[in-house]
């Protein structure tokens, strides 16, 4: 994937007299954007209240749990005996943490996973339920592990299962179908079981015996996953192919509308976009598709991808490869833009996260699992913000993954549990959820670094979004240098400010966490400023995730 432009971004947008029609925040590196402010700071904030750029779906705030490593099982589900306080199996601190910041959708159960499961082996009376081998049991990262639910599942938690921690936590369900190993049947059976009406069928009336009358009314429904990859090795025309099978004619809907996404590339691998939304085309197909799933997950190249113990290089070779999403979302927008010319698909981003390389911390089962510092939140609040500049483009978003494994919200191991830096933002970040997202121009100077492999890069000094809803707005705010302060003056077109309120996330130590015995070691500040009128000077400390929430006069 190549690099994001960002220097002939802002010079085209300049030249074309066409910056403020550009979607999202424009950073023009002190370009313009100094007229109209009073203060003589570093950087400036313009936030254009008559400049919409569209609603900020709730479901840009999803999360992922996939059946891998300590996900599941001693992450979600503890079991109904277990000593860990639970709800009906679902471990209890979760459900606590997780209803606060309010998660819109859940996706299962997999990931590379779904392609192996037969939903069948997780229904009806638990005690009857088959064991079988988990999708990932071959990986390296299991070496030390022998035996276990994350290698052998028992399939102790099912379609219900899910459905009641869904509901738990006031979430959608979003379910990934298997196309690789499983016929469009079998999906057709899965959609029996969650959405026929009560009493109605065989499978209704086995949902009933999990004590659910009524149905669950899943709308959405992911047809594969990664199915250039661990979903089936398939050419897009070939993905095209099986995406028709599983979702014509056939298809019991329950008088709902159900939503399919469509599996999409890997980042900013267009060619699968296009190539798939041709055959889409010529099977006059693309109304069908509700969403487009993409994928995006960020490392830092050699010793810079250690999850605490990273350097300077590592902290912004990741952060640049965390913004590289822009580019994942505006690449892919433009090469299906030309054939679905409404913009019908919107995009879903149904894997993102930071990926590092380390173990497990205390059960070894626990693949992929690794600690979250500040960095990550920054990784977070980088890309909620990118989210939201395209608030028009993308329709739903899930991080990866909830719980013990790659950009966890989350971290649990019997009755031990914390939250991370990455939860935190995901809190401070709620209040844009369902708002108005509104263009937002920034001028910071940039910060710049050489990355490991010897080549001269710069980051956006400052980055962020901002929302409206109610006369409230949410500006989210970034500074990604390690060591630069940045004193910003934040003006507010088409409006005054009444009160404000300041959350920063920072910590003393870039490579703290939250663990088990310190679960508050990186928590966010919230101070009331006394200010009103048209704008306001807020100092944002270096390597930080700042929220300012405004009360509109
Ligand atoms: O999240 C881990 C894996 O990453 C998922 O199973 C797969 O979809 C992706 O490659």
């Amino acid at each position: 994937m190549s690099d994001i432009p960002r220097r002939e971004f802002v010079r085209s947008a300049l030249a074309g007299g066409a910056a403020l029609m550009l979607p999202g925040t424009l950073y023009n590196a002190g370009l313009f954007g100094r007229r109209g402010f009073s203060a003589q700071t570093d950087s400036h904030i313009e936030v254009l209240l008559d400049e919409p750029i569209g609603t900020i779906a709730p479901e840009v705030y999803g999360h992922f749990t996939e059946h891998l490593g300590g996900v599941i099982y001693d992450g979600v589900w503890v079991g109904e005996d277990s000593k860990v306080p639970n709800i009906g199996g679902i471990r209890k601190a979760l459900v606590d943490a997780l209803k606060r910041i309010r998660p819109s959708v859940i996706r299962w159960p997999g990931g590379c996973f779904a392609d192996s499961y037969d939903w069948r082996d997780g229904v009806g009376p638990r005690e009857n339920r088959p064991t079988r081998t988990n999708f990932w049991i071959d990986d390296p990262g299991f070496k030390n592990v022998d035996g276990g639910p994350a290698l052998y599942d028992p399939n102790e938690f099912g379609t219900s299962e899910f459905e009641h921690f869904c509901r738990l936590v006031g979430a959608q369900p979003y379910l990934a179908v298997n196309v690789r190993t499983l016929p469009a049947q079998a999906f057709r059976e899965w959609l029996e079981y969650c959405n026929a009406p009560a009493g109605k069928t065989t499978w209704s009336d086995v949902r009933e015996t999990a004590g659910d009358k009524d149905p669950y009314d899943v709308r959405f429904w992911g047809v594969g996953n990664e199915s250039w990859g661990c979903g089936g090795n398939f050419t897009p025309e070939e993905y095209v192919e099986e995406f028709r099978r599983f979702t014509t004619w056939s298809m019991p809907h329950y008088g709902l509308d159900l939503s399919y996404i469509a599996s999409g590339p890997s980042g900013a691998d267009t060619e699968w976009s296009r190539r798939m939304f041709e055959a889409l085309r010529e099977r006059n197909a693309i109304d069908s598709v509700w969403g487009l799933s993409v994928h995006h997950y960020s490392s830092a190249p050699g010793v810079g991808n250690h999850a605490v113990d990273y350097d300077e290089i590592g902290w912004y070779d990741l952060l640049e490869r965390a913004n590289r999403m822009e580019r994942v979302i505006t690449s892919n927008w433009a090469a299906i833009g030309p054939i679905d010319r409404q913009h019908h698909v919107k995009l879903v981003v149904d894997e993102w996260g930071a990926w590092h390389d380390n173990a497990p911390l205390e059960d070894p089962s626990h693949l992929f699992e690794s600690q979250q510092t500040i960095r990550d939140a920054l990784v977070t609040s980088l890309t909620l913000d990118i989210f939201h500049r395209h608030a028009d483009k993308v329709g739903m978003a899930n991080v990866a993954q909830l719980i013990n494994c790659i950009h966890s919200l989350f971290l649990s191991h019997d009755d031990k549990f914390t939250v991370t830096p990455p939860y935190h933002v995901f809190d401070m970040y709620a209040a844009h959820q369902g708002g108005q997202s509104v263009r937002t121009l920034v001028s910071a100077p940039e910060v710049s670094w050489t990355s490991r492999n010897g080549e001269a890069r710069e980051l956006w000094g400052l980055s962020g979004s901002a929302s409206v809803k109610d006369r409230e707005l949410t500006l989210t705010v970034t500074n990604s240098s390690l060591a630069e302060p940045r004193e910003c003056e934040v003006a507010v077109r088409g409006g005054a400010i009444k009160s404000v309120r300041a959350t920063t996330l920072i910590s003393d130590d870039v490579h703290a966490v939250n663990d088990f015995d310190h679960p508050d070691r990186v928590t966010p500040k919230t101070v009331d400023i006394q200010t009103t009128g048209p704008s306001l000077v807020h100092d944002f400390p270096p390597a930080s995730v700042t929220k300012l929430a405004i009360t509109l006069g």
